[in-house]
């Protein structure tokens, strides 16, 4: 896998414009298949996730487009229901086709997803509230195998608001006989963006961004254009990156209202924050201040997917700061790759106690997931001297293309 070479100690300065959101595109995607015709999404972010997610829809049956920012996907043939080892075991989001496949064929078969090294990432809610919604599922080492005659509407209690449980129960939802309500259900801004998507669709979902969402089963949805939000964990991630070096950056577009909680953490840092519509100017302090316990929730408290960003940035403040991982319980693996670099930092269980003050010094490191090998290159940024991060086609998942974004910034970035 290739690696990013940065030189460290300088600020990163400018403007940079933010693209399309990975967490709402792949949904999104996976919702073309309830409906037969040609959907166009604009702002689609060049991603590896969203390559493997056309390569498994183009292996169904379909055919896509990429042209730009415009991904178009034409579901209109006969598709298959089958996803293919090669292709779904090497993501997450391939269960999130799960919904959306038997919406459209009644019959899924899907190797178990794969993704990060977060967690376990079990998918237990999913097929609990699949089989609720008469769905009858096979498994074994393989992956799953799912049959339903016609899709109940149910009422589906989320015992966590766990995203991608809450976007499949949706996608099965929208085509299915009666009403579906999801209690506890997940309130993230990219499953807001999947609900507008789908009822330009025709659908009708009531309740999104709230912890109760109703879905009024159709009898068929139409094939649109739509524009993918923002993402708002990349305007996270280079926030992070200009509050780290000391620097300050504008970046659009942006909504505030999806990153409320980081907003307030980087404020109670020490950083300015200006606010013009979907324009975010972040100016670093000279020092930055730590914060004494931030804890990952669901949306709208502090998300999981910048934990790892903040932590690189704690590293150089003044002062001791404890971060609490509630979502994924193997979120901290990058913790030794930052020690290589001088940090100090105590992991008991799900939480990390980070000494700053800490001035990083380059070296070789390792990307082990998405957003750790985000945090890695933050590191690189603020260290003294150069850095190596191995693995860059972590990064690659979902950040379109950071050395390109970073080095329009200041930053001496390159890939090797
Ligand atoms: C989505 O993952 C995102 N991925 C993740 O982003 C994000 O970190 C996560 O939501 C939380 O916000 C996509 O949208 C493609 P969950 P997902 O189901 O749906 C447990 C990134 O960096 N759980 O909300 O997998 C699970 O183990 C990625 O862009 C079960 O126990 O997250 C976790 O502890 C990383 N059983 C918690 O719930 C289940 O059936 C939250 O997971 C499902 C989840």
């Amino acid at each position: 896998m290739a690696s990013f070479q940065i030189r460290g100690g300088c600020s990163l300065n400018g403007e940079v414009r933010i693209q399309g959101s990975k967490n709402a595109a792949l949904p999104m995607l996976a919702a073309c298949l309830l409906s037969r015709g040609e959907t166009k999404l604009y702002n689609c972010p060049h991603i590896t996730d969203v390559y493997n997610m056309i390569k498994i829809l183009e292996n169904m049956g379909c055919s896509t487009v990429f042209c730009g920012d415009c991904l178009t996907v034409d579901t209109s043939g006969n598709l298959s229901g089958v996803i293919s080892m090669g292709d779904g075991a090497s993501m997450r989001s391939s269960i999130m086709l799960m919904g959306a496949v038997l919406g459209r064929q009644k019959y899924v078969s899907l190797p178990w997803p794969g993704g990060c090294s977060i967690g376990k990432r079990p998918v237990d809610l999913h097929l609990k509230a699949l089989e609720q919604m008469n769905v009858s599922i096979r498994s074994d080492h393989c992956g799953l195998e799912c049959t339903t005659p016609y899709l109940q509407g149910k009422d589906i209690c989320l015992p966590i608001p766990s995203v991608g449980a809450t976007e499949n129960v949706i996608l099965a939802a929208v085509l299915a006989r009666g009403t579906t309500t999801i209690h506890n259900a997940a309130k993230e801004p990219e499953i807001v963006d999947l609900c507008h998507f789908l009822n330009e669709m025709g659908a009708q979902i009531h309740g999104m961004g709230t912890h109760r969402i109703t879905i009024n089963g159709v009898k068929q949805l139409k094939s649109i254009s739509y524009t993918v939000m923002p993402d708002r964990i990349v305007a996270g991630t280079y926030f992070a990156a200009a509050a780290a070096t000391g620097g300050n950056i504008l970046a659009y577009p942006v909504k505030e209202k999806d990153l409320r909680s980081v907003l307030d953490v980087f404020a109670a840092m020490g950083c300015g924050i200006i606010i013009r519509r979907d324009q975010l100017q972040l100016i670093a302090p000279p020092l930055l201040l730590p914060v004494e316990s931030i804890c990952t929730r669901p949306f709208p408290g502090f998300p999981t997917d910048m934990q790892s960003q903040l932590m690189a940035c704690l590293t150089a403040a003044r002062g001791t700061s404890v971060i609490c991982e509630n979502i994924f319980e193997d979120r901290f693996k990058i913790v030794p790759q930052l020690e290589k670099m001088g940090a100090k930092i105590l992991v008991n269980e799900n939480k990390a106690v980070i000494r700053g003050g800490c001035r990083l010094t380059g070296s070789c490191v390792s990307a082990q997931d998405l957003r750790g090998g985000a945090a890695l290159v933050i590191a690189g940024l603020m260290a003294e001297g150069d850095t190596r991060v191995e693995g860059s086609g972590y990064i690659e998942r979902g950040y379109e293309d950071i050395c390109r974004d970073f080095s329009q910034l200041g930053a001496g970035i390159c890939r090797l």
